[in-house]
């Protein structure tokens, strides 16, 4: 199989926009003085629906565990899940002088996210690019943060602007990108992966989400959505390998219920985990 050429990549992008630096972009964006980030890591996939927003979750998860200081800035700033997963729901961020406060789960996670903001989070965000980028970037700049050591983006599924200026205007060191074996391994995973490329952000490794189930009764290993693509991608991409995820209705559940924090059994993705430690 041929090997992703990134290199060829590059100069497609330096003949659309004549230039080829790292995050060349219209604004960076500082955090405030009272915050201090080590480490901005982002989620991110070729498509919707595969499981960003669950990857984010458990990486933040397992980190605070692990006695980090983690944050999630939820950049799916129209569809955001993020505070519902985290027993959020209903609670709205609080301002203090010109800043915003940032809700924070019951194992310490700060978290900002859209529907921290609204009303009432059942409304639609009928938002334009650039009320969008405002809020990514008061999302970034305006939050007090405090000490964070792992800052998770949740990026919105696509490469639409918020997820270009999240690549250009945050100080990203790296992706990890979540697939899952319906995606064509040349096409839905090679956008992630080029889109990375593009923006000069290095890609941590790719974590296969839903490529299994256990048969409640008998225990076998069943691929409802067919066999896993992990090793062609693997090899088909140069990136490492973050591990599998199982689907679990008890995962959608604890989703749906607010309580994946507690519940989330360890070790899932230990992968990913580490190599997001660096
Ligand atoms: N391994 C899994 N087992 C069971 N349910 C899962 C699993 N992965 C994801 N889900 C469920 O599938 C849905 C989509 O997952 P998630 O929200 O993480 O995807 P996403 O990529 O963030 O989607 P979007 O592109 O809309 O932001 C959620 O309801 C989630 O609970
Ligand atoms: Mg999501």
């Amino acid at each position: 199989m041929a090997e992703f050429d990134e290199e060829a990549v590059r100069s497609d992008v330096e003949a659309v926009f004549g230039h080829r630096s790292k995050h060349e972009g219209p604004e960076k964006y500082q955090v405030n003085d009272k915050s201090s980030i080590k480490h901005v890591v982002g989620v991110i996939s070729g498509k919707g629906g595969v499981g960003k927003s669950l990857v984010t979750g458990i990486l933040a998860t397992e980190l605070t565990r692990k006695g980090h200081k983690v944050g999630i800035l939820d950049a799916d700033i129209t569809g955001p899940s993020i505070p519902k997963m985290f027993g959020l729901s209903g609670q709205h961020v609080l301002g203090q002088d010109d800043k915003i406060v940032p809700a924070e789960s019951k194992g310490g996670v700060k978290i900002i996210s859209t529907n921290l903001i609204l009303q009432n989070e059942n409304d639609p965000v009928l938002w334009r690019g650039p009320m969008l980028m405002g809020a990514l970037k008061q999302f970034y700049e305006d939050t007090l943060w405090g000490d964070i050591d792992y800052l998770l983006v949740d990026m919105p599924p696509g490469t639409g602007d918020v997820a270009l200026t999240v690549f250009q205007s945050l100080p990203i060191e790296g992706v990890v990108i979540v697939s899952s074996p319906q995606d064509l391994v040349q096409v839905i995973v090679g956008k992630a992966v080029k889109m990375a490329a593009m923006m000069d952000v290095p890609v941590l490794g790719v974590v296969e989400n839903m490529s299994y189930m256990e048969c409640p009764d008998c225990g076998k290993r069943l691929e409802p959505f067919g066999p896993s693509h992990l090793d062609e991608i693997v090899g088909e991409f140069n990136v490492r390998d973050l591990g599998r995820i199982p689907i679990d209705p008890r995962v959608a559940a604890a989703c749906d219920a607010g309580t994946f924090e507690s519940e989330l059994p360890s070790g899932l993705i230990p992968d990913a985990v580490e190599t997001v430690e660096g």
